[in-house]
């Protein structure tokens, strides 16, 4: 059994802790959320609603003694950018690997993680986007643009009613990765269609649609004179990044030193190339 350390037990730390104690091959033998929360101190199985399960949630100043005391082999992060930046250190002293799972980080903060994975002696995995189907429709999506330099691009992003960021950030995050593969300037990107006149030939424009539960569906629509191509992503539930993460877990533990992102790690881009973006601001 793989020993999982977990630091954030929020909308999705609660997600992932629940997939990782049903889980036959990984423990989670660490649980960490904000120092002095109320959450601290509780079992949590208990705090799940999945009945007790003798592992008490600790406040984020007990991470140490907790990487000591409970010993995990790979850390798991789904806090903030000022959390995780401000407990990478201590993961990194004790050798860790961590899996950052956390969005929102600017290109500062990415970079200095970089210049962090050279020094540790333990590798750092940065997973802004676990959604297997996402990661492998970044790679079509590029492909297709590499194929298709001139035809219209719409991006239309859908997502539930209590969705508060619009548009989302892997749906913003497209339209950067296109923008950069085809050499337009990120003012090429417009939210909408709001002018008068025809569409520029370079806008790629991002469509966000709110309503019900939808849980998320991203569509990339290709449009020439007489053709439309899509590609279409749609996740069904919130765990739709667990299966990507027991992906990253299984390489965390084996890999070498260094920085690695998701598309690395899945092998949709060969080793040491990665995609300009992965070193543009991430948007949650
Ligand atoms: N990579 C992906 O595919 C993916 C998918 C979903 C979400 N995310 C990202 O994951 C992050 C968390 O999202 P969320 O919706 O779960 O947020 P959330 O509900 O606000 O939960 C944040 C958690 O972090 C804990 N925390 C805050 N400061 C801490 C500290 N210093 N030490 C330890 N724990 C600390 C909080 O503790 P308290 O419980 O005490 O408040 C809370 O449990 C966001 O950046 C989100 O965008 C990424």
């Amino acid at each position: 059994m793989t020993r999982v350390g977990l630091i954030g037990l929020g909308r999705t730390g609660s997600i992932v802790a629940r997939e990782l104690l049903n889980h036959p091959d990984f423990q989670l033998v660490m649980s960490l959320v904000s120092p002095g929360s109320a959450r601290a101190g509780l079992d949590i199985g208990e705090y799940l609603g999945i009945g007790s399960r003798g592992l008490s949630i600790k406040g984020g100043n007990h991470l140490e003694s907790e990487l000591t005391a409970a010993n995990p082999q790979v850390i798991v992060d789904f806090t903030s950018p000022e959390a995780c930046l401000r407990n990478i250190h201590l993961v990194a002293r004790h050798e860790k690997p961590i899996i950052i799972g956390t969005t929102g980080f600017d290109s500062q903060q990415i970079q200095f993680l970089r210049m962090m994975a050279l020094q540790n002696r333990a590798p750092i995995l940065f997973a802004p986007n676990m959604t297997l189907g996402i990661n492998v429709l970044m790679n079509l999506v590029i492909k297709t643009a590499e194929v298709l330099p001139n035809w219209d691009i719409e991006i239309i992003e859908t997502h539930h009613r209590h969705k508060k960021d619009a548009p989302s950030g892997t749906a913003v995050k497209i339209g950067k990765l296109l923008a950069d593969h085809l050499d337009r300037p990120e003012e090429s990107i417009s939210f909408g269609h709001e002018r008068v006149g025809q569409r520029g030939p370079n806008t790629i424009a991002i469509h966000a649609v709110r309503g019900g539960g939808v849980v998320g569906v991203h569509q990339v629509v290709f449009l020439s004179e007489n053709e439309k191509l899509e590609i279409r992503h749609e996740s069904f539930s919130r765990s739709a990044f667990v299966e990507c993460l027991e992906h990253l877990i299984r390489f965390a533990v084996l890999a070498l030193p260094g920085f690695y992102t998701v598309e690395e790690v899945l092998g949709l881009v060969p080793p040491g190339k990665r995609r300009s973006s992965s070193t543009q601001a991430d948007i949650a």
